[in-house]
């Protein structure tokens, strides 16, 4: 199994992913957005001969729009999102389960908390945390059914198990953060130096100004 992790950074800090098994020449992507040129990930797909299989929402934006339906005219691809996801546009709703990407295994982990349709999403010594798991932080859980105890267990029970070398990659970072790791974030990450409680009531008073795309963003991520 090889696989290689593409990196796309939107000027406002938005990360999206496009990995792709390079034996077979098979790809997903991973929360694509509209501040991204689309032709940007058409370009690298075409450039790498590769074909786009799936792709994959971590969660419903708040803070961008998704440009999963702009990918998915331009490709083969099936849109991915967790069973929970208000959107009627996506092909398959995922629950935990894993698929194949070429040979390479993509395993879904059901990670609530942010919101109620959270996904992580791990391939080989790579983990994909969306807004769960972020460099340094965590998501909010203020809106969208996100829970500060969900987010708890989440992190703890499904991230924190993973081998501490796992590479993390969020979909969010605005300090040009690239990657970090499990053990990294177990080890420095202030919010999981926090007691269940400690943290529970840290996030629940978080309350920081709703991102400025919020009401177009959810709107219009959940068609
Ligand atoms: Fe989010």
């Amino acid at each position: 199994m090889t696989y290689y992790i593409q990196q796309f950074r939107s000027p406002r800090g938005c990360l999206s992913y496009i990995v792709s098994d390079t034996e077979r020449k098979e790809a997903l992507i991973i929360d694509p957005s509209v501040e991204v040129n689309t032709e940007e990930y058409i370009n690298y797909l075409k450039d790498n001969e590769l074909i786009l299989r799936f792709i994959i929402e971590t969660h419903t934006h708040a803070d961008h729009i998704s440009s999963a339906q702009k990918v998915k005219a331009e490709t083969e691809a099936k849109i991915l999102q967790h069973k929970n996801s208000a959107s009627s546009l996506k092909d398959r709703a995922l629950n935990e389960e894993t698929l194949m990407l070429g040979d390479t295994e993509v395993q879904f982990l059901y990670t609530p908390g942010h919101t109620d349709d959270c996904i992580c999403i791990r391939i080989g010594n790579a983990v994909f945390t969306g807004d769960t798991l972020l460099i340094g932080g965590t998501g909010r859980t203020d809106f969208q059914n996100g829970s500060s105890q969900d987010l708890y267990n989440s992190i703890w029970k499904k991230l924190m198990v993973l081998s501490d070398s796992t590479k993390v990659y969020p979909a969010h970072n605005y300090k040009n953060q690239i990657n970090s790791t499990i053990g990294y974030e177990r080890a420095h990450n202030p919010r999981l130096a926090l007691s269940h409680d400690e943290f529970v009531t840290t996030m629940d008073a978080h309350h920081p100004q709703k991102p400025d795309l919020f009401d177009t963003a959810v709107a219009e991520n959940s068609k």
